[in-house]
């Protein structure tokens, strides 16, 4: 028996991320939570013939109800990126948002595993984790942003210059955060040998760290990603049961390091420091985190790679400050 309540769950991700979640035989019941439009989303999936039973919730009085005995909540609600903006930009309005679902979860299933897909990630995992240690009920090893999206674009990218590789099965370790320089994809670790020139190298960096741009820019104002960001969340919430369900399963994602102080020791060094979040490849367990995975090779990490973590270390700084101080002012 595994629950999934989806937040957000009328939304250009929220819907696409619904369906395919409909697909996971694994899941049982699916709660699907928004402020509009929500009941015709969740009658239109509900036909799909798997056996989960798809429920709606509309609007803040159901909120609760939403939330109640849930595994794994996600979250997708909030606006997104129009051309000309950073992720940061959302700030203003994604913060109380997340930060009241959050509550939410918080009160009525507070053992559950939270998955962050609204943005900007870097602030609002910050936020939530603000929200459950004041709620009492915080378990580092349950909080997630979800940068998936961020690895599958780095394995399709590095497909369209080699095109021997098997996008599918290439994994490249993506850490650091979810927003522009944050993201530090490190190439020298990916699990195909790629000889990459460092002009390749520099191009696909910047190709994987603004790749979200070139789909805000063809949308043309219409929002950012939502169907690839759908297959993303879909692939991250199925490794999550998974795991749950007893399988060893890795994803990177971004964490609080106090999930596990040992295993970030590595990560600290590379440049992460005193960083109290950081994206990293972790090992997911049936309750959460269960490690981080220790980058096998972190003496390949080269100086251009070094030199982005460093980079990423600094913005990351103020983007978990922005979110740690808003949960602690709001
Ligand atoms: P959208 O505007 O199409 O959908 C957002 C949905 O959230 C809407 O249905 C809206 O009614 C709902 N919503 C707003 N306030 C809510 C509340 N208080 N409770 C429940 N639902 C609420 O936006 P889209 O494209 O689905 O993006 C959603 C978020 O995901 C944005 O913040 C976007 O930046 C982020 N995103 C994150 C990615 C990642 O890799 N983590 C990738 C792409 C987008």
């Amino acid at each position: 028996m595994v629950s999934v309540a989806i937040l957000g769950a009328a939304g250009g991700i929220g819907q696409p991320l619904s369906l395919l979640l409909k697909l996971n035989t694994n899941i049982t019941k699916l709660h699907l939570y928004d402020i509009v439009n929500v009941p015709g989303v969740a009658a239109d999936i509900s036909h799909v013939a798997t056996n989960s039973e798809v429920k709606s919730f509309l609007s803040d009085k159901q909120l609760a109800e939403a939330v109640t005995d849930i595994d794994l909540a996600i979250i997708p609600a909030g606006v997104p990126r129009k051309p000309g903006m950073t992720r940061d930009d959302l700030f203003k309005i994604n913060a109380g948002i997340v930060k009241g679902l959050v509550e939410a979860i918080a009160e009525n299933s507070p053992k559950a595993i939270i998955a962050v897909i609204s943005n900007p990630v870097n602030s609002t995992v910050p936020i939530a984790a603000e929200v459950l240690k004041a709620k009492g009920v915080y378990d580092p090893k349950r909080l997630f942003g979800v940068t998936t999206l961020d690895v599958v674009r780095a394995s399709r990218f590095v497909r369209d210059i080699r095109p021997e590789v098997d996008a599918a099965t290439l994994r490249v370790p993506v850490i650091g955060g979810h927003s522009g320089t944050t993201i530090v994809p490190l190439l020298s670790l990916a699990s195909a040998k790629l000889e990459l020139s460092s002009k390749e190298i520099e191009e696909l960096t910047h190709r994987i760290q603004f790749g979200g741009d070139e789909v805000v820019a063809a949308k043309n104002g219409a929002g950012s990603a939502t169907l690839s960001m759908a297959y993303a969340g879909a692939r991250f919430a199925d490794s999550v049961i998974r795991a749950m369900k007893g399988e060893t399963v890795v994803e990177p994602t971004f964490i609080p390091l106090a999930a596990d102080p040992e295993g970030a020791k590595q990560i600290r060094e590379l440049g992460a420091g005193q960083l109290d979040y950081f994206a990293v490849p972790v090992e997911l367990g049936p309750q959460g985190v269960k490690a981080i995975v220790q980058l096998d090779g972190a003496d390949k990490v080269t100086d251009f790679e070094r030199k982005a973590v460093s980079v990423a270390a600094e913005a990351l700084s103020t983007n978990i400050n922005t979110g740690v101080n808003f949960a602690k002012s709001a």
